[in-house]
């Protein structure tokens, strides 16, 4: 007789092949219409699956657990995981794994694209060309912060932040960190990297970028007070998580001249951010795409599916996130 394979859910579209390697080992049902699940729909959907590949989208917690007697894997696609409630899924026997390492580069690279645009300003010196305003060469036209020399504060000086570092090399910039912890000082050397205190990096840096978790303990690491530490002449960048700046008060510090700009992947609320950053031209924005290069998208889903195998046949999947 033939067993019968463990059902899945893949909650959002990934690419045909992770579908057909899911395929091999899972009854696989997938929402390749790629339309977000309320929480209902997905507790319904899930109710009878061992395993899911989930976005950040998804919210796993003890409600949804409770509903979902078979579930075994949860399997993030992505490597912040603030959307799955990890002690939640321990107590209720169900692994959680995320994507760490296959996204770091894509992320420093993007990073990179935030610190530019936002320094030289542009999105607003394209949208003035588009709108047909363009009509005379001037000296003082669109004038930006420069990037070279300049001094990098990075948050979290983890494996994305380093990547960000390691770029700075190139524009033989000051690069200063903080983080909750002092890291190695090997990775202080390969990051030229000197570690300061909260405050000194925030009035020191011209470019002050994020790359921390979001937990509790980094909701709102930059609000209204870090804000008016900065530098005037300073930008502030974000492709960590929404919730670790404060939108209102970022919105306000942009406003009022605090800060100079800023350069943003994330947001609170996401995708529902807070309209008021459309109407401030020293904004760069951008719709959660640090990573969404076709060949990082792909790692990070082959990487779930991979971890997800793993979960549902060894009980050993190479990123589990809570080991009992
Ligand atoms: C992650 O992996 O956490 C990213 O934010 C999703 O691209």
């Amino acid at each position: 007789m033939k067993t019968m394979k463990p059902k899945i859910l893949v909650t959002r579209e990934v690419f045909d092949d992770v579908l057909e390697y899911l395929s091999k080992y899972f009854e696989v049902a997938s929402n390749q219409s790629d339309q977000p699940m309320e929480s209902e729909t997905l507790a319904v959907k899930l109710s009878d699956k061992q395993g899911a590949m989930i976005t950040l989208s998804e919210k796993i917690d003890a409600t949804l657990l409770a509903r979902c007697p078979n579930l075994k894997a949860v399997c993030n696609i992505a490597v912040g995981y603030n959307n799955i409630d990890i002690e939640a899924c321990r107590k209720a026997g169900v692994m959680a794994t995320n994507t760490p390492g296959v996204l770091d580069d894509t992320t420093g690279d993007f990073t990179w694209t935030l610190i530019l645009a936002t320094a030289r300003r542009l999105t607003e010196a394209e949208a003035y060309l588009r709108a047909g305003q363009w009509d005379k060469w001037k000296l003082k036209q669109f004038l930006g912060l420069d990037v070279h020399h300049a001094t990098l504060g990075i948050f979290g000086l983890g494996r994305i932040g380093q990547v960000v570092a390691r770029r700075a090399t190139g524009f033989e910039m000051k690069v200063i960190y903080h983080d909750v912890h002092r890291v190695v000082p090997e990775i202080e050397q390969a990051s030229h990297a000197r570690f300061v205190s909260k405050e000194e990096l925030l009035s020191q840096a011209d470019i002050v970028t994020i790359h921390v978790p979001y937990s509790p303990a980094t909701h709102h690491l930059i609000g209204k007070s870090e804000l008016e530490r900065m530098k005037p002449t300073a930008i502030l960048i974000n492709a960590s998580r929404g919730g670790v700046v404060d939108d209102a008060a970022l919105i306000e510090a942009l406003r009022s001249g605090t800060i100079a700009g800023a350069g943003l992947d994330v947001f609170e609320n996401e995708p529902k951010f807070n309209p008021e950053f459309l109407g401030l031209k020293n904004v760069v924005l951008a719709p959660h795409i640090a990573s969404s290069s076709k060949a990082t998208r792909h790692k990070m889903a082959m990487l779930a599916a991979e971890n997800l195998v793993a979960a549902l046949t060894t009980g050993k999947p190479p990123n589990l996130l809570n080991p009992v």
